[in-house]
């Protein structure tokens, strides 16, 4: 982390888990998250949680996010939700490109620049997630999947609309899995998506910009990840659905 140019955040993506009846107990329970003066929190929910746990959260510093969203504002979209839907509902923050949408939704480069735009346009911050599969690693292709993710997702975002954007290194084969990145790659990547994004945006944007890390984060490992310059914060899945957890992590920021 490098307090001195950027936001430290912690985004909870609770995935699909939790009904609306569980997330007014889970947000109340997440409530002393907010203790951690300078770090922002946030908890990315299910839609169809968002109205509840926004109106939980709405005396705190905790923000809200949805985990997705359609590139259109409204229309004939059976089952989808827009930028604008989110916001409306409270959201600040949207999760778009996460690795289980690309590889189970269909959420291709292309897909994932549109939702980026969507966002911003409805006045979202969109949390960009990037990151190699196991294979790609393997086969050293790391680099240039990172490069191609970032490129293509900021494509068409102007200098100005870029000071919204966070990015998120999740290597695919560390979600859910228990494996995590050392801390020195972690940085490495977080550190490689930074020079992609000052090659187009320059160098005082690409040092104001939050790079988060994701993938198997929790109060244990924490503390050394986050202490790496050049992750600025963490996208936390299972761990978030933990309170003491999840605030562990936060006051590991600290
Ligand atoms: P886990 O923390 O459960 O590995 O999930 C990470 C993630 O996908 C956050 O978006």
């Amino acid at each position: 982390m490098d307090r001195r140019y950027r936001k430290v955040i912690i985004a909870g993506n609770w995935k699909m888990n939790v009904n609306p009846s569980e997330a007014k107990k889970l947000a109340n329970a997440l409530l002393p998250c907010a203790a951690v003066r300078d770090t922002t929190v946030v908890l990315c929910v299910p839609a169809i949680d968002l109205t509840v746990v926004k109106r939980v959260l709405r005396q705190s510093r905790i923000a809200v996010g949805g985990q997705n969203c359609h590139f259109e504002e409204s229309g004939a979209y059976t089952g989808e939700t827009s930028a604008q839907m989110l916001a409306n509902a409270g959201a600040k923050y949207v999760i778009i490109g996460h690795s289980e949408r690309r590889t189970m939704f269909g959420d291709t480069d292309e897909v994932v620049r549109k939702k980026v735009a969507a966002a911003i346009r409805d006045g979202l911050r969109p949390i960009i997630c990037v990151g190699e599969s196991e294979l790609q690693r393997e086969m050293g292709m790391t680099e240039d999947v990172i490069r191609s993710q970032v490129k293509s997702a900021v494509y068409g975002v102007s200098a100005d609309e870029f000071r919204r954007v966070v990015f998120a290194y999740e290597p695919v084969w560390a979600i859910g899995t228990g494996k995590t990145a050392t801390p020195e790659d972690a940085n490495e990547i977080c550190k490689l998506i930074r020079a992609c994004l000052r090659e187009k945006y320059g160098a005082r944007p690409s040092r104001g910009v939050s790079i988060l890390y994701g993938g198997s984060m929790n109060e244990k490992n924490a503390p050394a990840l986050l202490a790496m310059p050049h992750v600025d914060g963490g996208l936390v899945g299972g761990a978030s659905l933990d309170p003491d957890a999840f605030a562990a992590i936060v006051a590991a920021t600290k």
